[in-house]
């Protein structure tokens, strides 16, 4: 039988990549409580209809879709958002509002693998639904803030937007919803002149071109001045005015109180098909890919069979904010306690080691036992290259008097310590 190797975009998360994806796991689940989001976990497999509902072309033709044994058309999940909007369509359909919900775990897209872009990867996700007011969009771009500053991340910026600019002028000019849905693809793959191209074969008029051009050509960092500019760009187009007046609000609640980088584009588009309101993606320079993206929806719940339910939410993509903090030498943890090993030095001591390494994890002091039966200075140097603190020799000498040799394997000093002063010494600080 040939050696197996994984799938093509699959892989295997070795020790080192499972604990620091784990670590940004774990820091954003601390910030899901510090909100108030509560965890839900929703299954991998779903029916393909409620998958591909909204999710775009782009991530529809990606999906990993097949029949289960029963004939059932299902795909595995792509993002969260269709998950717990689905939820909150039947479930949770009575639950009161505002609902805040977190969720992480794997997803799935059949995307072509290259720098950080996986088939399989992880994202967290928050969403508040319940409010179409702009504290709910401040709020997400608050926690989208936060969890970036809080593992340590510099120089991020949130590239932010809003689908009612580009949309509102569109259907001002009788652009259909599906052709809309087409050029906001062209869009997000920044193909600006083919959108221009299909959008006056489309029968819009010149003025129409014209304002987009201008909006294609806005970005900066000046949130306040590009939001005026903007506004003068498309004072023709009533809800594209409005749209702009929204991002206003929003940012002025969301940068009162929280210092965060912006880059205001209001050409900019998601692959995602179901936004309706502002749409942001965050950034690092050392990165060209997005960290994570996220946007207001306010039509999908009611889209699927629910009460209308505005609602607002963000991605964080844990395995591109590993690679990000890899780029920038940051820290994924800071391991404070000290770690033992406990080594019998013959096998008399077998007994005793046991004893003793029970013992201590007892009193929850992370202690390993030197299981393979090696020598000392084997077990020893084995123990530095784990990065272990302290060695507990186990001897017969010393275990005649109700002592062990503790050795601190980062100074290299050793003394003779009571078996019942060890818990004491381990806990002591480094
Ligand atoms: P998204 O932009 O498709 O949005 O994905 C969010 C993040 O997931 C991306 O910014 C990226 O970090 C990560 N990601 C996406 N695809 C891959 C991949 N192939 N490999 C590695 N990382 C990837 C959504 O999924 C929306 N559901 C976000 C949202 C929540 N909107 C409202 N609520």
């Amino acid at each position: 039988m040939s050696m197996f190797k994984t799938v093509r975009g699959m892989r295997d998360f070795l020790p080192k990549d499972a604990e620091n994806l784990r670590y940004v796991e774990q820091v954003t689940r601390e910030l899901a409580d510090l909100y108030g989001y509560e965890e839900i976990l929703t299954p991998i497999v779903e029916s393909h209809e409620l998958l591909a509902a909204k999710s775009g072309e782009e991530i529809r033709q990606r999906m990993y879709v097949f029949k289960d044994l029963g004939g059932r058309k299902v795909a595995l999940r792509p993002e969260f958002t269709a998950s717990v909007a689905r939820l909150v369509a039947t479930k949770l359909r009575n639950a009161p509002k505002p609902l805040k919900l977190f969720s992480v775990g794997s997803l799935y897209r059949y995307d072509e693998p290259q720098y950080g872009r996986f088939r399989e990867f992880w994202q967290a996700n928050y969403e508040l639904m319940g409010s179409e007011k702009p504290e709910a969009d401040a709020e997400i771009l608050t926690v989208t803030n936060h969890l970036l500053k809080k593992l340590g991340l510099r120089n991020y910026y949130i590239k932010i937007g809003h689908v009612g600019i580009l949309r509102g002028i569109l259907s001002q000019e009788d652009i259909v919803e599906q052709q809309q849905n087409h050029v906001m693809q062209m869009l997000d793959k920044k193909s600006w002149d083919e959108a221009l191209t299909t959008i006056k074969q489309l029968g819009a008029s010149q003025q129409c071109l014209t304002t987009l051009k201008k909006v294609f050509e806005t970005r900066g960092k000046a949130t306040f001045g590009i939001l005026k500019k903007t506004e003068k760009t498309v004072q023709k187009y009533e809800s594209a005015v409005a749209a702009v007046q929204n991002l206003r609000q929003i940012l002025t609640l969301a940068t009162t109180g929280n210092k965060f980088e912006t880059l205001i584009e209001p050409g900019f588009a998601r692959g995602l098909e179901y936004y309706t309101g502002i749409i942001f993606e965050a950034y690092v320079p050392e990165l060209e890919i997005a960290l994570g993206g996220g946007g207001r929806y306010d039509k999908l719940i009611e889209q699927f069979g629910g009460e209308p339910t505005p609602a607002v939410g963000v991605a964080p993509g844990i395995d591109r904010i590993v690679l990000a903090m890899k780029k920038q030498k940051n820290q994924f943890r800071i391991r404070t306690e000290n770690r033992a090993v406990v080594i019998p030095v013959n096998a008399e001591m077998k007994i005793k080691a046991f004893e003793i390494s029970s013992m201590l994890r007892e009193v929850m002091i992370p202690t390993e036992l030197e299981v393979t039966g090696r020598t000392v200075s084997k077990a020893l140097s084995d123990a530095d290259r784990r990065e272990i603190t302290y060695a507990v020799l186990v001897g017969p000498e010393e275990l005649a008097e109700g002592k062990v040799v503790l050795r601190n394997l980062i100074t290299r000093k050793q003394k003779t310590v009571e078996i019942k002063e060890l818990v004491k010494k381990l806990k002591a600080t480094k």
